[in-house]
């Protein structure tokens, strides 16, 4: 029976501290791109994708995110007296109501595997999406879409994967393969954030995992990795021994919204697609160009 993909893990936990001092004393996935945090971004695509319930692995400061997932009594009823009818929408439709979420904290911060790892008692034996939501891909149909129906033809573990200059080999996972289809590789290794003179290639791993089950087993055994964490490509090296292990060029234009210049271009590119600020903003960019 060809399984489905209805959970999706969101590992927040990180401390942000590339955009500290903003992270102080709220989590770097509650920053805005435009008027959305991006979590809600990641949320939205997996809800696109069909899947049901998110699963967020937290950590301290990371109440922001429970809350905004949440109802908001006190805001819904200001908002309802005012008459403030389409602020009021947006607010109660931050998440759909047939979706659930769940949140598990991580109590220390042992790398990105282990919070993977974390959400096992949640997906049990099931297959299950991954979205690091620092990974802000704009694509149609969304990007966990895409690879949801990449699954449901290979039903095996996929890794969303774009080619990277070599100079940026070491800040991602990278990997070996050879084409299997169209935008579908098959992996033959993968190895977490090689220097440039060592990478196998220049096709990385972004935030965008499609996982099987098996893989809790290799995450509980993985030794710590690079930077003494338990690392997800570890884990993810594991598997592939064992089963068949795909890697899909999306289709979509990724931000890296975990570095500031990656996070001011989402700002840039998504502010020219909205709607009330298009004509003004980028009357306003011409005017900054020129200087
Ligand atoms: C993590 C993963 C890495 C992946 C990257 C994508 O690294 O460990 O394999 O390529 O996300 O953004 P991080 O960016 O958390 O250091």
């Amino acid at each position: 029976m060809k399984q489905k993909i209805t959970k999706a893990v969101f590992p927040v936990a990180g401390l942000g501290s590339r955009f500290l001092p903003a992270t102080k004393a709220t989590a770097k996935e509650m920053l805005p791109v435009v008027d959305k945090p991006l979590i809600q971004y990641a949320v939205e695509e997996a809800v696109a994708a069909g899947i049901t319930d998110m699963v967020f692995i937290t950590g301290r400061h990371k109440r922001a995110i429970e809350d905004h997932f949440d109802k908001a009594y006190e805001l819904e009823a200001t908002l309802e007296a005012a008459g403030k009818n389409d602020l009021l929408r947006i607010v109660q439709e931050v998440v759909p109501k047939h979706v659930n979420c769940i949140y598990i904290r991580q109590a220390e911060p042992l790398g990105l595997g282990h919070a993977v790892l974390c959400a096992k008692p949640v997906v049990q034996d099931e297959p299950f999406a991954v979205l690091l939501a620092d990974d802000l891909i704009d694509g149609e149909p969304p990007i966990v879409r895409q690879m949801v129906e990449v699954f449901r033809r290979h039903q095996c573990s996929i890794l969303g994967v774009q080619d990277v200059p070599h100079e940026h080999t070491g800040q991602y996972g990278i990997v070996s393969s050879t084409n299997l289809e169209k935008d579908i590789e098959r992996v033959l290794g993968i190895v977490e954030k090689p220097k440039p003179d060592v990478a196998p290639s220049t096709l990385a791993v972004v935030g965008r995992y499609i996982l099987t089950p098996r893989i809790f087993h290799h995450l509980e055994n993985v030794q710590p990795g690079a930077g003494g964490e338990i690392q997800l490509t570890d884990g993810i090296a594991a598997l592939m021994l064992e089963e068949q292990l795909l890697a899909y060029r999306f289709n979509g234009i990724r931000y890296d919204c975990g570095s500031k210049l990656g996070y001011l271009q989402a700002q840039v590119a998504f502010a020219l697609k909205h709607e009330e600020l298009r004509a003004g903003f980028s009357e306003y960019l011409k005017t900054v160009v020129r200087c």
